[in-house]
């Protein structure tokens, strides 16, 4: 699938479309599973067509463990779950970009709720990224809802406030996944129409050129139709992507996807 990306510019730039996949394993795992997914998945992606990107986020400190997999200038890469976002210092516990980047890792989730939940707020999300970015990492930024703004019709201006912030960076730096509060680890999803409302109202404001993934209770079942709608590129899965049978299966769907 060609798609527009350059609307906001004025001008129609075509580029084939770009999916990720990414596997968040949370808080899961251990040096063996680790060690055994990323084999098994490095060695899946070798057949997938150069447009799907495939990015596994263990725990960090298994990070190490899933690397010697990885093949520079293939489609799999590292992920971590989080960073802090001074490159050095008196932060007892934390890992910086850099130090990241130094082991290898290519891009590092941002801003997911349950961080938010246990309270980064929007400007702490803001300098993780740009932290990120100029350690050469590749942030995905996490923004959504509460299950009480979405029931009250409020998810567009929720947003707003969410990626407001987001318009000074590079849009080229960065991937951004909308993930329903509510949607996460709840088997629940939003219709599809409604998660091509939401990222179609996210590049009305950050520009078309913005890669918008979904994330929220993504599964074997409904990754297809998802990742078939043109405005999303791609998923932030957590609970389904655990299993390596689970994850192969929805990188094959991915693969047979159009485009
Ligand atoms: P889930 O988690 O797929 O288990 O809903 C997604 C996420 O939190 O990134």
């Amino acid at each position: 699938m060609y798609l527009p990306v350059d609307v906001a510019h004025g001008h129609w730039q075509k580029h084939p479309m770009i999916r990720y996949l990414i596997a968040n394993w949370k808080m899961h795992g251990d040096r063996a599973a680790v060690t055994a997914y990323g084999a098994a998945i490095a060695q899946k992606m070798k057949t997938a067509p150069p447009t799907l990107h495939c990015v596994f986020c263990p725990p960090m400190v298994l990070l190490e463990a899933a690397q010697p997999k990885v093949k520079s200038g293939t489609s799999f890469s590292i992920g971590a779950q989080n960073c802090h976002q001074e490159p050095q210092g008196a932060f007892t516990g934390e890992t910086s970009a850099a130090m990241l980047k130094d082991l290898g890792v290519r891009y590092v989730i941002i801003g997911h709720s349950e961080r938010r939940a246990m309270g980064e707020d929007d400007a702490t999300v803001m300098a993780k990224a740009r932290s990120a970015i100029a350690s050469q990492l590749t942030p995905v930024i996490c923004i959504g809802e509460p299950r009480e703004v979405y029931e009250a019709g409020g998810t567009a201006s929720y947003l707003d406030k969410q990626i407001s912030l987001l318009k000074s960076l590079d849009v080229e730096k960065y991937l951004l996944a909308y993930e329903p509060i509510w949607a996460i680890g709840s088997s629940q999803t939003p219709k599809m129409a409604e998660i091509s409302a939401a990222h179609r109202h996210i590049k009305t404001v950050l520009g078309s050129r913005v890669p918008v993934l979904y994330g929220g209770s993504v599964n074997v079942g409904n990754i297809g139709e998802i990742l078939a709608l043109p405005e999303v590129s791609g998923a932030l899965i957590g609970g389904a992507s655990l299993e390596i049978e689970r994850m192969v299966a929805m990188i094959d769907i991915a693969c047979q996807l159009k485009g």
